[in-house]
């Protein structure tokens, strides 16, 4: 596995690796959910290229930048056992040399959900995925289906600034209560820990509802909603029902509307368990 820091070493490595080259970006603190990224890329590409960046862009002022759980000696094993064939880590000088003033705006969709409680915080990801895209220049690459608006964002980016990337999606890995895996688990105590079960059991609810024929995003939103403010340590952030390809809400029932293809629903929500900021979906179809 050969560790690369500069872009200008990375733009040579590229040259000569085997097609296809897939990148699996991280920002460090792997645990499951990213090994099941790694694997996918492993079983499909020539190269496998993970990124190692703490991209201080994509986080608030008073967000977890300084204590984000990343250890790097733990995250190179990780990605040694994976597969990984070359690692591109380089440092905040090298992605945003002095007076780098140029962002990528992911447009009205950055706004709403993640974009409308962190702000910036999606044209950051856009920004350095976009970077590590031209640097690296991957044939796929690989995003897990729990941060669904930034997956959604990255396959418009790829569209709209051509790059011509196949955007591969990873299902969510949970742990055994269920709990979508997550870096910032780490922040969690024990009570937190249980407590945070409630946002999957609010998405459960949501799609039991669906089932049974709650197709309303109010009714749904209302059902997630009372889930969660039943947790006495959880405080809810949002909780939305949205097109999955259009991100936008679904129409109600009685609208007049036609009903949206009922396959393409997602339930998303985004809690506070303490000072850990958890978020999750799931497809109702
Ligand atoms: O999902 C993440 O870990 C980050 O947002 C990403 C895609 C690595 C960009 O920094």
């Amino acid at each position: 596995m050969r560790i690369i820091e500069t872009v200008v070493a990375m733009r040579s490595e590229r040259a000569s690796l085997t097609s296809p080259v897939a990148l699996v970006p991280t920002l460090g603190g792997l645990h499951a959910g990213h090994e099941a990224l790694l694997g996918a890329a492993r079983e499909r590409a020539g190269t496998v290229i993970a990124s190692l960046f703490l991209n201080p862009t994509q986080f608030g002022e008073n967000e977890d930048l300084d204590h984000y759980p990343a250890d790097r000696e733990r995250d190179l094993a990780v990605m040694r056992n994976a597969g990984v064939d070359v690692v591109f880590a380089p440092s905040v000088g090298e992605m945003y040399p002095p007076g780098d003033a140029f962002t990528v705006d992911p447009g009205p969709i950055g706004e709403i959900l993640e974009g409308a409680h962190r702000h910036g915080h999606l044209r950051g990801v856009a920004t350095i995925v976009a970077k590590l895209f031209i640097a690296t220049r991957p044939d796929l690459a690989y995003f897990g289906e729990k941060d669904a608006q930034q997956l959604e964002i990255v396959r418009r980016m790829s569209r709209n600034l051509l790059f011509e990337i196949e955007i591969v999606p990873v299902p969510t890995v949970r742990d055994g209560r269920g709990l979508a895996m997550s870096s910032r688990h780490a922040y969690l105590s024990e009570e937190e820990r249980s407590a945070a079960e409630v946002v999957y059991r609010s998405l459960r609810c949501a799609r039991e509802a669906w089932n049974g024929g709650t197709h309303g995003s109010s009714a749904l939103e209302g059902v997630m909603r009372t889930v969660i403010e039943a947790e006495p340590l959880a405080t809810l952030d949002y909780a939305a029902v949205v097109e999955a390809a259009t991100f936008e809400p679904i129409p109600e029932p009685d609208s007049g509307a036609s009903v949206v293809s009922r396959t393409a629903a997602l339930a998303l929500v985004a809690v506070r368990i303490g000072n850990t900021r958890l978020i999750d979906n799931v497809r109702l179809d």
